[in-house]
């Protein structure tokens, strides 16, 4: 038996971007939170072109914190001793030799890439030339390219600089509370494996709803689109969860192994079970084209071509603009195989319920006896719910992951080309978009995918949503 040793704690933190909509709106809160836990005793060092000072940097991450979540002046102050800024240009090599200086002894940074996808290359070659490629780590955001073949490219421009063991893809899916309690619920629970299949499940269903639009991120839409935005990493992401083997063990290469073979094992789209969806005065943002084709709204039907789930559909529907902003899976059982009672006239089938956001919860729908003289059933959800005081953000619990070499909750690269594989027929303008009213629950053609597995499951009937 082979002892392996723990991977070394990162001796500093490096996040570039600095001054960017990133840092100030996810990277501050975290890494004061980071510091209030006691999990960041290390130099953070901002990088950014403006020529800004250290005590600018401060002030920066003040006004962040006000803004998001609130400042501990404790925290804060025990933050701001450990900041320093770092400006330069990201293609000069003068700005890397300013980081090793801002890095004292450091000899294993985190290198954090807050920043757009088109500089990643540039950083990552920079920090390269700088010797800084050995052993760091360096932590890169979505998107992960643009379709397949630009994911691929993007691979093998970091590899040239970095081993895959030191790359740390975020998607901060996969660093939120309730999504790892997928991941408990189905492997902590004995009863749940032997009907967790085809045999038993008739149907899964995943709505992502916001009530927002794309908040003078134009520009940025204008390039992504729902599918690209979210679909190929956040949603897949949840199902990979949902419909993964057991990990043949606890180490963190298992869990990815199990969910990249779902992405493996998932049937490529293909156009006509996809319905992509603009909202009314999306054109007129700004940032937009006037004849923009890209889509604010996409629902689709997808398959898991394995022992476990052929044959079992499985919907997406998410969009800006709808009703309600929540995010919430339905699992539906198939029907009993025969009507014991015929008056039955409560139709509706057992489901599993996971809400994963306003609010966190757990519930099974299950039927009972409706009180009376005829036997009719009715349906009830037992549900078990949580709301934590100080819930660990994604960005917390991710920075806190890669700092620790922990790469259990990052995308892995076989994962992100085999989840491009299946989008790529449906990128772009493969599919017609329609126009939706806001406020609406999207074009009438997405009722239409699902309406022989009983329609979508409207996440405001069931729990809180904002
Ligand atoms: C981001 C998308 O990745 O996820 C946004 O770019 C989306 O468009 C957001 O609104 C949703 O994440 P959360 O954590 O706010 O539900």
């Amino acid at each position: 038996m082979s002892v392996s040793t723990p991977a070394p704690v990162s001796d500093a933190l490096v996040f570039f971007g600095a001054t960017g909509d990133l840092a100030y709106k996810q990277v501050f809160p975290a890494l004061q939170a980071m510091i209030r836990r006691g999990h960041l005793n290390v130099p953070v060092i901002g990088v950014a072109r403006r020529p800004w000072t250290t005590a600018q940097l401060q002030d920066q991450a003040r006004k962040s914190l006000t803004e998001h979540g609130g400042v501990d002046e404790a925290a804060f102050a025990k933050l701001s001793a450990q900041m320093q800024y770092v400006s330069g240009d990201y293609a000069d090599p003068a700005t890397y030799d300013a980081i090793k200086k801002a890095l004292g002894p450091a000899t294993h940074p985190l290198h954090y890439l807050a920043v757009p996808p088109s500089l990643f290359e540039t950083v990552a070659a920079g920090l390269a030339k700088a010797g800084e490629s050995q052993d760091t780590r360096v932590v890169i955001e979505k998107p992960f390219g643009h379709n397949l073949a630009s994911a691929r490219e993007l691979n093998s421009t970091l590899e040239q600089y970095f081993p895959e063991s030191g790359i740390f893809r975020i998607d901060h899916y996969l660093g939120k509370e309730p999504v790892q309690n997928l991941r408990c619920f189905r492997f902590a629970n004995a009863l749940l494996e032997p009907i967790w299949n085809r045999n038993v499940i008739a149907n899964v269903q995943i709505t992502m709803a916001e009530t927002f639009g794309v908040a003078g991120r134009g520009a940025f839409y204008e390039e992504t689109g729902a599918i690209r935005d979210v679909v190929q990493n956040h949603l897949l992401q949840v199902i990979g969860l949902l419909a993964m083997e057991p990990p043949a063990t606890s180490a963190p290469e298992s869990t990815r192994d199990a969910q990249v073979a779902v992405f493996k094992a998932m049937r490529t789209l293909d156009p006509a079970s996809v319905v992509r969806g603009q909202y009314a005065g999306y054109r007129a943002e700004d940032g937009i084209a006037p004849d923009s084709q890209v889509e604010t709204f996409a629902a689709l039907r997808l398959y898991i071509d394995n022992w476990r789930w052929a044959g079992v559909p499985f919907y997406i529907r998410t969009g800006k603009y709808l009703p309600v902003t929540a995010t919430e899976v339905i699992v539906t059982l198939k029907q009993p195989p025969q009507r014991v009672f015929g008056a039955d006239t409560d139709n509706d089938a057992n489901y599993f319920r996971f809400r994963l956001s306003p609010d966190v919860v757990i519930a099974v729908c299950i039927k009972t006896k409706r009180p009376g003289e005829a036997m009719t059933g009715e349906s009830g959800e037992m549900l078990a719910r949580h709301q934590t005081e100080d819930e660990m953000s994604p960005y917390e619990r991710l920075l806190g992951d890669a700092m620790h070499g922990d790469p259990t909750l990052f995308a892995r690269q076989d994962g992100v080309e085999e989840a491009w594989r299946v989008v790529d027929p449906i990128l772009d303008t493969a599919v017609p978009v329609h126009e939706y009213a806001q406020n609406s629950w999207g074009p009438a053609e997405a009722d239409a995918l699902i309406a022989a597995d009983g329609g979508w499951h409207d996440p405001s009937k069931t729990g809180a949503v904002e």
